[in-house]
């Protein structure tokens, strides 16, 4: 008899950052590639009226109530989509028992969170998150989680990612942080005159147009690309 395999090995879990400015095609990647398959998804979902993640997935929308979140969780619904509801404290109250219940979820569930900045900070995170961005994978969940300031939230989170993938950014000190995560080197490319040029790693992510990204692979390795069209 083989011996039962864990849940670490069973699945191809994956923790994966999507960084961007409003509008460079993170969502769309999201819903076109992450989430082409998933035995079970949690989404966290500030933006949900435009993102429509419960139409995409045919999931089930949860307000702001986490006794709902558990009964919805309970029942084995196969997508369930939270929708924060309140003030800064009440959202943050919320994630830090989302990130519990997800914590919580069956192996190869995946785990969705926009809008990171809104409840993380560069210096802190709720401890449930923090152990599902260090351990979290090792359950045998993917997490997905995705910023339009990079500078603003957890900086822990970002070194844990097996992937990152990143759209343009509109300010120098994202643009500074995802630089570095990338380690994208200078590029030397003939100018308007035909003079050669140097662009430093920030100045690429300032300058991608919408839908263009760098990403970093799970071996490190990072490349140059466009959304796949919808
Ligand atoms: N490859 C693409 N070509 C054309 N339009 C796109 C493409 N990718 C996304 N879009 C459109 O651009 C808008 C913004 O994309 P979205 O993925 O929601 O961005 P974000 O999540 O970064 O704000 C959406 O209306 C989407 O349908
Ligand atoms: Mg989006």
């Amino acid at each position: 008899m083989s011996p039962p395999k864990t849940a670490g090995t069973r699945n191809k879990a994956d923790i994966v950052a999507v960084i961007g400015a409003s509008g460079t095609g993170k969502s769309s990647y999201i819903k076109g590639e992450l989430l082409k398959k998933f035995p079970r998804l949690l989404v966290w979902s500030p933006l949900e009226e435009t993102d429509d993640y419960a139409g995409f997935s045919s999931g089930v929308v949860v307000r702001g109530k986490i006794s709902e979140l558990v009964a919805q969780v309970q029942t084995g619904t196969k997508a369930i989509v939270y929708v924060p509801t309140g003030d800064a404290a009440a959202v943050k109250l919320q994630f830090d028992r989302f990130c519990r219940i997800a914590w919580e979820m069956e192996p190869a569930t995946k785990l969705l969170v926009e809008e990171l900045s809104g409840v993380t900070m560069p210096s802190w995170s709720p401890p449930a998150w923090r152990k599902l961005s260090t351990a979290g994978r090792h359950r045998g969940l993917t997490i997905i989680g995705v910023a339009q300031r990079p500078a603003n939230i957890d900086k822990d989170f970002m070194g844990n990612c097996t992937e990152v993938r990143c759209y343009r950014v509109n300010y120098d000190n994202d643009a500074k942080v995802m630089a570095d995560v990338l380690r994208l080197q200078t590029a030397y490319a003939p100018g308007a005159t035909g003079k050669t040029v140097a662009k430093k790693g920030m100045d690429q992510l300032r300058e991608l147009p919408n839908f263009h990204f760098f990403h970093k692979n799970p071996d490190l390795s990072v490349r140059r690309g466009i959304n796949k069209s919808l």
